[in-house]
């Protein structure tokens, strides 16, 4: 494979891997707001921390892409799907999480192809943290059927405070001075 398509498909892979991000951000936004409406802010709050790992996941690939020589997709790679119940959003989280999984192994395989270790090894980086998303949302799936409404009746309550969470962005920075989380 001559170096140019070799690293055209890297770039191609990231980007693919880009869209899908910028698609679970606003899958996991648009539920985090869902959940917390219908008064599920214990589980809405961490689904509001994992749409933030998806947007930097999405940055960490626009900053290799970029390092590569190319430009990054700014579109989602699917539209988010709305008015889910809360079992029917783990149920699909779980889906997103095990096909990122499974990208996310393929595109390392490209990048190794390629003879690009270091794409690759962002490769693995993101998909650990998919595997954590992953289990989180099974954790919930299985509560939910084992435990049905004593478990709905604990994962009530919480919200704006627990999905407010400890995101901080540039302008809290700016106010507080402080660390970045
Ligand atoms: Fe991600
Ligand atoms: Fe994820």
């Amino acid at each position: 494979m001559a170096k140019n398509d070799a690293k055209q498909k890297v770039i191609d892979a990231l980007n693919k891997a880009r869209g899908d991000e910028l698609a679970a951000v606003l899958q996991y936004m648009s539920q985090h707001y869902a959940l917390a409406d219908a008064d599920y802010g214990v589980v809405a709050a961490p689904v509001k921390l994992i749409a933030i790992d998806e947007m930097r996941h999405a940055e960490m690939l626009a900053e290799r892409i970029f390092e590569l020589g190319g430009i990054p997709v700014s579109e989602a790679g699917q539209k988010a799907r709305k008015s889910q119940s809360i079992d029917e959003a783990m149920d699909y989280d779980m889906g997103l999480e095990e096909k990122a999984i499974e990208d996310y192994n393929e595109f390392a395989g490209v990048c190794i192809e390629a003879r690009d270790s270091i794409s690759a090894k962002l490769m693995e980086q993101i998909m650990a943290e998919e595997q954590i998303h992953l289990n989180y949302f099974q954790n919930i799936d299985r509560h939910i059927r084992e435990l049905g409404p004593a478990y709905m009746a604990q994962i009530t309550g919480g919200a704006p405070e627990a999905a407010g969470g400890p995101a901080r962005g540039f302008a809290a920075r700016q106010k507080g001075g402080g660390a970045q989380p």
